[in-house]
């Protein structure tokens, strides 16, 4: 036995992932013992290879999704409102580039990570992939999905991969600033006007299916979580962390007296879990495989940076001014 992994199952995967088993064995040794891999530690292909596409997806994420805040910038109500979603649109710009960072020690570079991006070969989470109509909704995104956020990162903080935790670790702290930010919106408009109270239930209503997307689909039809869990790198799986999000946040919505959009929530008193109606998966489907209602806008954008930002690029890297820290 290799901790709680037998010499038959470590024979069984390594002939599966085509790695040496002894090598395996140490590996998922040191997973079982909770140390962390570092960039220059022996790896297997396909945890390297997982890791790069959650890392990657991951940074992607961060800054595609400073695009729907960043459009209430010039419309913040009053200067204040304004300075700090400024400052947050820049924190989700700073957790890109430290996601960048992590998921460069494993090999892959910044500018095939962005060219991934940019032609649709690689995902990004699909909430950053619909409308912020009114204000409100920037108040939703910033409470609700920052919390989410929160759930998982960190939960995964305490995951297997050095860089990626440590990441994690500092975005964290961060977002647990906007969160506040967000709650601090939220609590204004829940208690405002009629019509900021209207506003603010309308923009939950919007966000609400979304959220639930969020975490990845149901746990039976998860392709990744089986190997993830297995080394650590998801600590959590979708469901569970589904499930931690109704526990801490249902409560703190009802309390504002705003309602949720679903007919089927309800505490299960015997399991004391929120039951909860299936959302519409299709539609989760459809918006990750590009077919959202701003999938294309987002694209467009990071497009354009990209192809603007250039030349300051070729005259940083001739100055010899442009270099990568690894993490
Ligand atoms: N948005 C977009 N795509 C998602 C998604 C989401 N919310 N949830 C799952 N998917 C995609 C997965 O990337 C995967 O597609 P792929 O094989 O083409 O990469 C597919 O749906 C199946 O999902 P699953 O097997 O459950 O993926 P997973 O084990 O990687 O779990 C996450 C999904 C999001 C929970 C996981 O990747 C994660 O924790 N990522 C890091 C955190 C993050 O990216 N947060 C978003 C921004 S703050």
């Amino acid at each position: 036995m290799y901790g709680s992994v037998s010499i038959i199952d470590i024979e069984n995967s390594a002939k599966m992932l085509e790695e040496d088993p002894i090598l395996l064995a140490r590996f998922e040794g040191k997973i079982q013992n909770g140390e962390k891999i570092e960039p220059h530690d022996w790896m297997p292909k396909d945890y390297r290879r997982q890791l790069i596409r959650m890392i990657e997806q991951h940074a992607h994420s961060e800054i595609i999704g400073a695009l729907p805040e960043g459009t209430w910038i010039t419309r913040a109500p009053g200067f204040r409102r304004k300075m700090a979603l400024m400052a947050k649109v820049q924190d989700e710009s700073g957790h890109a580039q430290l996601l960048y960072n992590a998921a460069e020690t494993l090999g892959k570079t910044r500018e095939e990570m962005i060219n991934d991006l940019i032609i649709g070969k690689s995902k990004y989470s699909n909430v950053f992939n619909y409308p912020a109509k009114t204000w409100a909704d920037t108040a939703v995104i910033a409470w609700l999905i920052d919390a989410s956020a929160i759930i998982n990162q960190v939960t995964n903080s305490k995951g297997s991969y050095g860089p990626y935790c440590r990441a994690l670790e500092r975005i964290c702290m961060e977002e647990s600033f906007h969160l506040r930010y967000g709650y601090d919106n939220v609590v204004t408009l829940a208690t405002g006007t009629p019509k900021q109270r209207e506003m603010v239930q309308e923009a939950l209503n919007r966000w609400w299916q979304p959220i639930m997307h969020f975490f990845g689909p149901p746990d039976k039809a998860s392709v990744h979580s089986e190997i993830l869990m297995r080394w650590k790198v998801k600590m959590a799986s979708n469901d569970d962390m589904r499930q931690q999000f109704f526990n801490q946040y249902v409560p703190k919505i009802l309390e504002l007296g705003l309602s949720i959009p679903d007919k089927g929530l309800m505490k299960n008193k015997e399991t004391g879990k929120w039951d909860f109606s299936d959302p519409d998966w299709n539609e989760f489907f459809e918006v990750i495989k590009g077919n959202g209602p701003c999938n294309k806008e987002r694209i467009a954008v990071r497009r354009m940076a990209e192809e603007q930002g250039a030349w300051v690029r070729r005259a940083l890297k001739k100055t010899n001014a442009y270099t990568v820290p690894l993490s």
